[in-house]
């Protein structure tokens, strides 16, 4: 009975094995069920990261990142801007047809055409510019359509089952036995709503986010890629933290695994951050690159830069200091070494920026919350408060100035629409004046 069993099992797990690319459920290790939206036998070992893109910029990094022989390229996030700028930091939805043409600027673009005859395997998920709306959320009307865009993009096959729900999100497992990855790519827009009510990624993505992330996942380390920041504290930019609890929740949600590790995009520069007090019993690591062809000191000095995020971005489980040169990401696991390590890396022209190699076995759960690595000091407070009162001084003194120019104005027109009507107005003296149109004042007693 017993070997029968087996047989079924066995044979059951080969049909579903030859099916890989399209299951849902995959039994592999003898039988423990790993739920994943696709699977892919062949174990990886390098995996490469990064977001941020302007197809119009030059690409230097593609054919560094080549150089490095990735397994897989991850997207997460603004692949293109595809919404339009009207001024300054000020975007708008574009038309869907000019969504397709600028994913087309960069999916055949030289650089990024030669990049993807190596080989590489290129998964994604969105953030706001590729999503179409800058900061958007559900309500951005052309979601799903979006959504047929972004999937095009990704060169998803026509019957995948990412094509057939609400949402760009979906979990990979790659290798068998204990050389298994799984990577869950998170979709924070499409079901993102702000507010005292705020929730990211919607009541279906979390029911399949929990089955993810279940204790029967068996993965030796598990990636979550978000195009927001997930552990990060910094000031005017969307993530997780920003509402409390869906943090809350995610984090819930890791604890039930060990060995898992966030990346991350969106914020045009690179970090390295550890969360040390959490229900998950271990550090909770999390790598953001963003800045594929440009960051922060693109728009301003890089003095000005780095000066603003040290002091006034500053995150509070920041490892060390950022990094301000273009970049991607790069996750190297290290099959062979006793105990399994991983190092992580945010890369760019110049080589390796940020460097961490991390022993898996730090990653398991246990009672010992403190276990991040140092993190670097805060910023003086000072600073900060310096900062934040020229702003409050600079902004009242523009919105003052404002506010008597539009007065001024107000006066005049208002002054020209009674002369053209040719109506009374009464002066303070009490007798009154009589204004035609032609601007002459005629007094009268
Ligand atoms: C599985 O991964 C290998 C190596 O990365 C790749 O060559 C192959 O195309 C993948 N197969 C599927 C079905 O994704
Ligand atoms: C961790 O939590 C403890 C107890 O709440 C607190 O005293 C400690 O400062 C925290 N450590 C960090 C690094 O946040
Ligand atoms: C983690 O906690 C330890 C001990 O409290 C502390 O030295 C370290 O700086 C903390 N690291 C982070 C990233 O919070």
């Amino acid at each position: 009975m017993e070997m029968a069993m087996s047989f079924v099992r066995f044979f059951v797990s080969l049909i579903i094995i030859s099916n890989a690319g399209k299951e849902h459920i995959v039994s592999c290790n003898g039988g423990d069920l790993v739920l994943s939206d696709f699977y892919n036998e062949t174990a990886i070992s390098r995996i490469a990261f990064g977001s941020c893109s302007f197809p119009k910029k030059p690409q230097p990094l593609w054919e560094h990142i080549s150089f490095q022989q990735p397994d897989l390229w991850v997207w997460l996030g603004d692949a293109v801007y595809a919404d339009t700028k009207i001024l300054p930091l000020v975007w708008t939805p574009s038309p869907l047809g000019e969504m397709v043409d600028k994913f087309n600027a960069l999916k055949y673009s030289l650089a990024y055409q030669k990049f993807l005859r190596s080989g590489v395997q290129v998964l994604g998920v969105w953030d706001d510019h590729d999503y179409g709306s800058n900061d958007g959320g559900k309500h951005y009307k052309d979601r799903l359509q979006a959504q047929g865009i972004y999937l095009d993009f990704l060169d998803e096959p026509i019957e995948s089952l990412r094509r057939k729900r609400e949402g760009a999100y979906a979990s990979y497992i790659y290798g068998h036995g204990n050389k298994k990855v799984k990577i869950i790519l998170l979709d924070t827009r499409s079901h993102l709503r702000w507010g005292s009510d705020c929730d990211i990624l919607g009541r279906d993505q979390w029911e399949w986010l929990e089955k993810q992330l279940s204790e029967s996942n068996t993965a030796q380390l598990t990636i979550i890629g978000s195009g927001i920041q997930v552990l990060s504290d910094m000031p005017f930019t969307d993530k997780w933290t920003s509402c409390p609890s869906s943090y809350d929740r995610l984090m819930w949600l890791v604890q039930k695994n060990s060995r898992v590790i966030f990346i991350s995009g969106d914020v045009h520069f690179g970090e390295f951050a550890c969360l040390n007090n959490t229900s998950t019993g271990y550090p909770v690591y999390e790598i953001t690159s963003s800045g594929l062809t440009g960051t922060c000191v693109t728009w301003i000095t890089t003095d000005m830069c780095r000066w603003l995020l040290t002091n006034i971005g500053h995150s509070s489980k920041r490892l060390q200091p950022f990094i301000t040169e273009m970049n991607y990401g790069l996750i190297t696991i290290h099959w062979d070494t006793q105990p399994v390590s991983v190092t992580v890396e945010v890369r760019g022209e110049a080589g390796s920026y940020l460097k961490q190699t991390i022993s898996l076995d730090q990653l398991e759960k246990t009672r010992n919350l403190n276990r991040c690595p140092q993190k670097i000091e805060e910023p003086p407070v000072v600073k900060k408060v310096t900062f934040y009162t020229g702003v409050f001084l600079l902004l009242s003194i523009v919105f003052i100035a404002l506010l008597r120019l539009l007065a001024f104005i107000a006066k005049r027109v208002f002054k020209i629409v009674l002369c053209l009507l040719g109506i009374t107005v009464k002066n303070a003296a009490g007798g009154s004046e009589y204004v035609n149109y032609k601007n002459k004042i005629i007094k009268r007693d």
